[in-house]
């Protein structure tokens, strides 16, 4: 390739997170990652299934949100050891954008930018008080990162940080019935909605089939297909329960005598 084919490359890498996002995974995005990548929503959730890409996808956005001027980017993942790892795919996905803006700050989890931008990835905690002092607005983004396992707590004292012109993203795994996630996903209308299953998706068939043949189905059910779960191991398996209606007529015992 020439100069001039390597600098639109680089150009279109810096002004569409999608193709960030492709020159990073080496393959073309699927549906969901487009949309999520160029929701414009104020408040936007994204239900998805393990390994499909969650954190690629978010650092990617990072990166390209902060490459604007004045814009904070803070992360929320449940532990310390997820919001480390998110960092650095963030940090991956900047490094990628080849921009010559300086770093005037950076640690385990925070990277803050000679253009007044930020990204910050930090454990939600019991109470989300590690996030306690930020702010986001004006094409800022406040990312909830596996929120269906962020407690209700956490939701409640970080929703706040999110100010005017600031946006609101949550990418989760199914969590627990009747927690914030699941409440946003199946009651809240206003809240944009995006699906990404694994069961959907061929380039992940391989790692479906094999985990559909080892995985406990509830936890395939979770994981793969989507499904909500219950806080604990429920007493029975949803299969079990499943077996147990039937589309047959009620039998009523007079009709049994009235045969007989
Ligand atoms: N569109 C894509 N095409 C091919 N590979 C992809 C695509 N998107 C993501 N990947 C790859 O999928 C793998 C998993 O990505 P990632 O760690 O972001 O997933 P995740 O959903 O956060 O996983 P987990 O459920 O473990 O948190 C990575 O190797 C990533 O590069
Ligand atoms: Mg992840």
């Amino acid at each position: 390739m020439n100069d001039l084919g390597i600098f639109l490359q680089r150009l279109e890498r810096r002004t569409d997170p999608t193709a960030l996002l492709e020159h990073i995974v080496g393959g073309p995005a699927d549906d969901w990652q487009r949309k999520f990548l160029t929701s414009s929503s104020p408040f936007a959730m994204c239900l998805a299934s393990r390994r499909i890409g969650k954190s690629q996808t978010t650092g990617v956005l990072a990166a390209q949100t902060v490459s604007m001027p004045n814009r904070t980017v803070l992360i929320l993942s449940p532990t310390l050891a997820q919001s480390t790892l998110l960092f650095k795919k963030c940090l991956q996905a900047w490094h990628e954008l080849g921009l010559s803006i300086q770093k005037t700050r950076l640690t385990q989890q925070v990277m803050e930018l000679a253009n007044g931008s930020a990204i910050v990835c930090v454990p939600a905690g019991q109470d989300g008080e590690s996030a306690r002092g930020w702010g986001v607005k004006d094409g800022g983004l406040l990312i909830y990162e596996e929120g269906a396992f962020i407690p209700d707590a956490v939701f409640d004292a970080t929703l706040p940080i999110r100010e005017e012109g600031g946006r609101i993203l949550l990418i989760t795994t199914p969590g627990r019935v009747g927690g914030f996630a699941h409440r946003l996903w199946v009651d809240n209308d206003e809240v944009e909605k995006i699906t990404a299953r694994s069961t959907d998706l061929p380039r992940m068939a391989d790692k479906v089939a094999f985990d559909r043949k080892y995985q406990p189905p509830l936890t395939f059910a979770i994981e793969h297909e989507l499904r909500w779960s219950g806080g604990g191991t429920p007493f029975f398996a949803p299969e079990t329960i499943e077996k147990a209606f039937t589309d047959m007529p009620e039998l009523k015992l007079r009709d049994i005598y009235a045969a007989a």
